[in-house]
């Protein structure tokens, strides 16, 4: 069992070049890295924790890896902030959430992972919820922990599926949990507990089962109010397919629905993929001081981490930060308008016919802000497909092609120089209509997120290019007129 002052000491030592990282988007110190953890705000900073393993780059023993940012796109990394070294985390410390204590401490709640060797059949491995207090650079696992036991879980859940704490705090001063756990029919449930004090807690209610529906086991819940709305986020195991929702196995959906004013009672009434590219996984939120709830999620999946370069000093990274909101009955996702501060050298361009193959120029890159409105260009005849490609060079590219015909809008990183026969492909259906498609495209070396007609689809998928290929071309089947604003960032 190696110590956090192991590991405080390798990552101190493990630099990382900045050329060889995202430029804006979260990456580990070194090593691994997968979900957002304690995604909040303490002393005038946002927090990101996030499970880590300094040690190489692919995923074990957790830890938690530790960064703050003042505006959500430059981050600075702090010290390793917990390593599984206690009996009820040894085998990991995973996910979970973050709080402010009234004394001004920082509280954090994770899952204890706990492992014994030749221990009876489905009693020897637990997981159960644990909390350390800190001063945002320090902090001390709490000497009552495991605090949520897996005697506090109901109804014969699974003691061995039961993690990833969200907290919050009410405005009496008191707090609330959401955990997910898998019930005695296998599937994913969100338990919710209460605490007066952050520290004594009791289970309240199931907030909401999975009926099979979607997925497996449940994980990563987050449970909010917005804009009226009840809002439960949870990244699903084990998904079906279900017409261009839910493809990615380990899969996100989001519930909105009807919110009890006691914050209780929760009754979904739409549900939808958060993000219909590749790599998305695990999203968390903070609410930010002027009132955004902002979103942060793990920029991976799974079931496509192959596409990783094995020989990396670092992999896994976060996503852009985005900022929801809930329109038409969806949730709406927006890169954080502090991203618009760092664009730079603008170059634009209208009304451009866009027939057969074509670049424009100046417009390259693989680090940049794009914002496009494709329409048709022939009033009598709607085109057939527009294509872009982006991170093109020789012999690579990836594209999004759409089909206005079909509505439909494909992600496609099948030529990003991928040597593995993972999923490269996604669509997304563009419900609004094909007479004019808006996109906003933010690229930062290793990734591409996509902004469907003002957030209303995002599709996301990390790309591994050489940096060399920063091409961008269009293409159209039939006429297209193209408007285009390209910024590049600059951090
Ligand atoms: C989701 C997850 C969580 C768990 C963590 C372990 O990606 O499986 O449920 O807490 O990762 O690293």
């Amino acid at each position: 069992m190696r110590t956090l002052e192991e590991a405080r000491k390798w990552e101190e030592e493990k630099k990382i070049p900045e050329e060889k990282r995202p430029v804006f988007h979260l990456t580990p110190r070194v090593g691994w890295m997968n979900d957002p953890n304690g995604f909040s705000r303490y002393q005038g900073k946002y927090h990101l924790f996030y499970q880590y393993y300094p040690y190489n780059s692919f995923w074990s023993s957790m830890h938690w890896g530790h960064a703050v940012s003042t505006d959500l796109v430059h981050w600075e990394y702090l010290p390793c902030a917990m390593a599984p070294e206690d009996e009820y985390d040894q085998d990991g410390c995973f996910s979970g959430s973050s709080t402010t204590l009234p004394d001004g401490r920082q509280l954090l709640v994770y899952t204890g992972v706990r492992h014994i060797e030749g221990g009876p059949p489905g009693r020897d491995f637990y997981q159960t919820q644990c909390l350390a207090v800190g001063d945002g650079l320090n902090y001390e696992k709490y000497a009552g922990n495991p605090v949520i036991s897996t005697e506090m879980i109901p109804d014969g859940g699974s003691l061995h599926d039961f993690r990833d704490p969200k907290i919050w705090q009410l405005d009496d001063g008191s707090y609330r949990l959401v955990v997910a756990n898998r019930g005695s029919d296998k599937n994913g449930r969100i338990l919710l507990y209460e605490s007066a004090d952050g520290f004594s807690w009791t289970f309240r209610k199931v907030l909401l089962e999975n009926d099979g529906r979607f997925g497996r086991m449940w994980e990563c819940p987050d449970f909010f109010r917005l804009e009226g709305k009840g809002v439960l986020l949870v990244s699903p195991q084990d998904m079906l397919p279900e017409g261009v929702e839910y493809h990615n196995g380990n899969g996100t959906v989001c519930f909105l629905g009807t919110l009890s004013e006691d914050g209780l009672d929760f009754h979904p009434e739409h549900h939808q993929a958060i993000d219909y590219g590749i790599d998305f996984y695990a999203p968390q939120t903070v609410l930010s001081p002027d009132g955004r709830r902002i979103m942060i999620g793990w920029m991976q999946n799974w079931d496509a981490c192959a596409i990783r370069k094995p020989a990396s000093p670092w992999a896994g990274q976060m996503s852009i930060p985005r900022e929801l909101s809930i329109r038409d009955g969806r949730l709406y996702q927006w890169p954080v308008r502090e991203l618009d501060a760092l664009r730079a050298e603008k170059r634009e361009f209208r009304d451009i016919e866009i027939e057969g193959e074509m670049s424009l120029p100046g417009i390259s890159g693989r680090v940049l802000d794009m914002e496009l409105v494709i329409r048709p260009g022939d009033a009598e005849k709607m085109y057939r497909r527009f294509s872009i490609r982006f991170a093109q060079g020789k012999d690579y590219y990836t594209s999004l092609r759409f089909r206005p015909h079909e509505f439909s809008l494909k992600l496609d990183r099948t030529f990003s120089g991928s040597r593995r026969a993972i999923v490269h492909q996604r669509s997304c259906f563009v419900d609004q209509g094909a007479e004019e498609l808006r996109l906003r495209i933010i690229l930062d070396r290793y990734s591409a997120e996509v902004f469907v007609n003002g957030g209303r689809q995002v599709m996301t998928a990390t790309i591994y290019t050489e940096q060399e290929a920063d091409g961008i071309s269009f293409c159209c089947d039939g006429k297209a007129k193209l408007n285009l604003v390209q910024y590049n960032i600059r951090a």
